[in-house]
Parts: structure tokens; sequence; C-alpha cells
């Protein structure tokens, strides 16, 4: 079966396509201590329909390229660009990200929220290392255990969706293992999970549903999508999504 067209008719219509929040961006930019007004050029790698992308548009003097493998995320966030008026600062790029097409010591800044997991962490953030100038930031996004134990049914659940699940302290290590200092670290408040992500895409399930006829796609998707919310609400304690910011050595 081919989910790939219904996931996208799903999620295309979402500000977000995982969790986080236009206040965690923000803090991120404070504790990396980012100059609003130096010119800056940043990817944002795996970028959905770019609610990353366009905060950053408006808010630093940046040059954005927003990269996804799915083209039509790309063209709903020109679409949304366009509406904010920071189409000038954005610009768009359909890749893989193990295929990056950067040099070296071109980015002042890599962003990637909810999405290295596509490659795993380890991978992405030594793969990327190179394109970052010296002092250049790595931001990133990754599901991360937010206590040392946990219990069976949600340990089996995220390993076998992410084996590379850790907790923060493991995450730093790979950081510092691949030439970066850490400069932060926080986890994402149930916000940027419930009222940014998970509640807006139940609500639109039922017309997802009408629109596919629901069909058994359709329907694997939506039962998939509502155990991922159901584990969440009942084991949050236990996990969430930590956000890393490192600096090139
Ligand atoms: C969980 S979403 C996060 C999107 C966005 N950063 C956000 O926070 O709303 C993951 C994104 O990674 C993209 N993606 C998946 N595999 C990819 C790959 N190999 N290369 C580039 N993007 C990929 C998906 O299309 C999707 O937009």
């Amino acid at each position: 079966m081919d989910y790939l067209p219904f996931l996208i008719d799903l999620h295309r219509q979402g500000l977000r396509q995982g969790p986080g929040g236009d206040d965690q961006s923000q803090l991120v930019i404070e504790l990396a201590c980012l100059h609003r007004s130096k010119p800056l050029k940043v990817a944002d790698i795996g970028c959905g329909t770019g609610a990353g992308s366009l905060y950053l548009a408006k808010t630093l003097n940046a040059q954005i390229i927003a990269v996804d493998v799915i083209k039509d995320f790309l063209d709903e966030l020109t679409h949304r660009a366009r509406q904010a008026g920071v189409e000038e600062k954005i610009s768009t790029l359909t890749c893989g990200m193990d295929e990056l097409p950067f040099t070296d010591d071109e980015l002042d800044i890599i962003w990637s929220e909810g999405s290295i997991y596509n490659i795993g962490f380890e991978k992405g953030i030594s793969q990327w290392q190179r394109f970052l100038k010296s002092g250049g930031l790595l931001v990133v996004s990754e599901i991360t255990w937010t206590t040392e134990f946990r219990p069976t049914e949600l340990q089996d659940y995220w390993t076998a969706q992410y084996p590379e699940i850790d907790t923060a302290s493991a995450k730093i290590k790979v950081l510092e293992k691949h030439g970066y200092s850490p400069l932060g670290h926080f986890i994402l408040p149930e916000s940027c999970w419930l009222k940014e992500y998970y509640e807006p895409m139940e609500d639109r399930f039922e017309d997802f549903l009408l629109r596919n006829e629901h069909t058994q796609e359709a329907m694997i998707i939506v039962d998939a999508e509502r155990k991922e919310i159901e584990m969440y609400r009942q084991f949050k304690e236990y996990y969430g999504y930590g956000v890393y910011i490192g600096k090139k050595r």
C-alpha cells in the first residue's frame, strides 16, 4: 500500500507536522544569543509546511533555505511565506536530508525540528557538521526520554518506532562526539504537542476520512496517529521532545 499521498493529505493543512511552538523558537534564539540584525544563512531541514522557516524569516535577518523531500509541503510553505510577506527571505529545496548539496562552511545555522529521526540523530548531526561555518549553530529537536526508567509498553512502542530514542544526556554526548559544544537544551512543554500539533490534527481526522472515502490506507493512518496521541496522553511524564543547540567547534 502507498501511504504517502494520504500522509501528505492529512498533514499538508497543519501549521506543524510535529511538536513545536513559536515561543520555543524564540527561546532558542535567546539561548543562542542570536542577533536579529546579523545577516545569516540558514537551512531548515525537514521543514514540512514551514512553521520554523516562517518564524525565523519574521524574526531574523536571515536567508532561509527550506528543505524537504515532499514538494507539496514546500508548495504550501511558499504560499504561506507569500501570505506572511516573507517570500523573499525563503527559498525551497526539494531534497533528501542525506544528500544535501551545501558546501563546506556555507551555513550559519542548521535548524531541524522533529525531522532528523528520518535518517537518525547521529547520522544527521555528523553528516551536516561540515556544512556549518566554524562557530555555526545546530538546532535540532528529537524525541527524548525524560526519565531513567519507563513502562515496558512505552519503551517497546517508541523503540519500535525509533530505535535511537534516548535520554538528553546521551544525545548531548553524541553532539560532543561529533564536534559540537552544547549551548543549550530544553524539553518542549506539553502545549507544543497538544495545542500546536495533536489537537489540530485530531480536528482534521473526520474531513480527511470523508475526503478519502474511508479507504483502508486512510483508516490505517488515522488509527496509527490516534495510537501515538493516546500514548502521549498516557505516558507524557516519561518522554518529550528535546531541543538541542550545539555550536560547531
Ligand atoms: C515530523 S515532520 C516535521 C516538519 C516540520 N519541521 C515541523 O516541525 O512542523 C518531518 C518532516 O521531514 C520530512 N522528511 C522525511 N524524510 C525526509 C528526508 N529523507 N529528507 C528530507 N525531509 C524529509 C517530511 O516530509 C516532514 O515534512
